[in-house]
């Protein structure tokens, strides 16, 4: 059984004083539920003191408490990188961090071998990467999304072990489903976490690997949509963007998956 991981991504959202309202806001609203769903807060990097500083002074009971989880990192230690942030000093901030979002990638010139080398960097310092994958609009109605998410997902875990690879979290978000209220079906999400990103990984790693691998959707996920999404096999859980930063609607989701288990 794969435990379901939630994410809000909050992206460039929310500077350290607000997020820790947020998260004070979550955390009791969320507590019932984060034994059987593992939920993770992704505020951007200067917020993650303040907010895992919130965060410890919960107790943890039933269940644990709040992920925290860093959107971005480099690949080295340190040195001559000016605005970057390493794996080695989200030490004792994040668990868990967002590696290769279609944004960077995007936007910030990220690639293939980029997102290999910050996913090796984040598991070397125990870090939980959350990796994403995804076809735009053009290549999905070229038809190569399969072929295309496929290369992606082998791209990131080349030189990855299995014991490694099991840590991954996967995140498939189809770019043109992402902020746009357009949801991939339930069909089409499942077909591409299970058919193609898990069968990529039972190629690399063997079924017993890949059945352990956590996938997540990503893209408009919301309240309304994550009880059909995650009613689907091969999805473990959601990478959430513009729904992530409403308490109602992040714990709704939370909710929602929980009491579907
Ligand atoms: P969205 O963003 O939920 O706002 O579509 C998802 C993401 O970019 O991770």
């Amino acid at each position: 059984m794969r435990k379901p991981i939630l994410a809000g991504n909050w992206k460039m959202n929310r500077a350290p004083a607000e997020a820790v309202e947020f998260v004070r806001a979550l955390q009791p609203k969320l507590a019932p539920y984060l034994a059987q769903v593992e939920t993770v807060v992704c505020p951007p990097f200067v917020c993650l003191p303040a907010v895992a500083d919130a965060l410890a002074g919960e107790k943890i009971g039933v269940g644990a408490r709040i992920g925290v989880g860093a959107q971005n990192m480099h690949w080295a230690e340190n040195g001559a990188y000016t605005g970057e942030v390493s794996a080695a000093m989200l030490k004792g901030l994040a668990g868990y961090v967002i590696i290769g979002h279609s944004e960077r990638r995007q936007y910030f010139g990220e690639t293939d071998e980029g997102v290999n080398k910050k996913i090796v960097a984040a598991l070397a310092h125990g870090l939980i990467p959350i990796v994403c994958v995804g076809e735009d609009l053009a290549q999905n109605e070229a038809g190569v999304t399969e072929m295309f998410v496929s290369g992606q997902v082998r791209a990131a875990f080349a030189g990855i072990s299995a014991d490694q690879a099991r840590a991954v979290v996967v995140a498939y978000e189809p770019i043109w489903a992402i902020g746009t209220g357009r949801t991939a079906t339930k069909e089409v999400a499942n077909h591409v976490c299970g058919a193609v990103v898990r069968a990529t990984l039972a190629e690399l790693y063997g079924e017993a690997v890949a059945q352990a691998i956590r996938i997540q959707y990503g893209g408009s996920a919301n309240e309304k949509n994550i009880g059909e999404l995650m009613a689907m096999p091969d999805i473990d859980g959601a990478l959430i963007g513009g729904a992530s930063l409403k308490v109602e609607a992040f714990v709704e989701m939370v909710r929602v998956t929980a009491a579907q288990l």
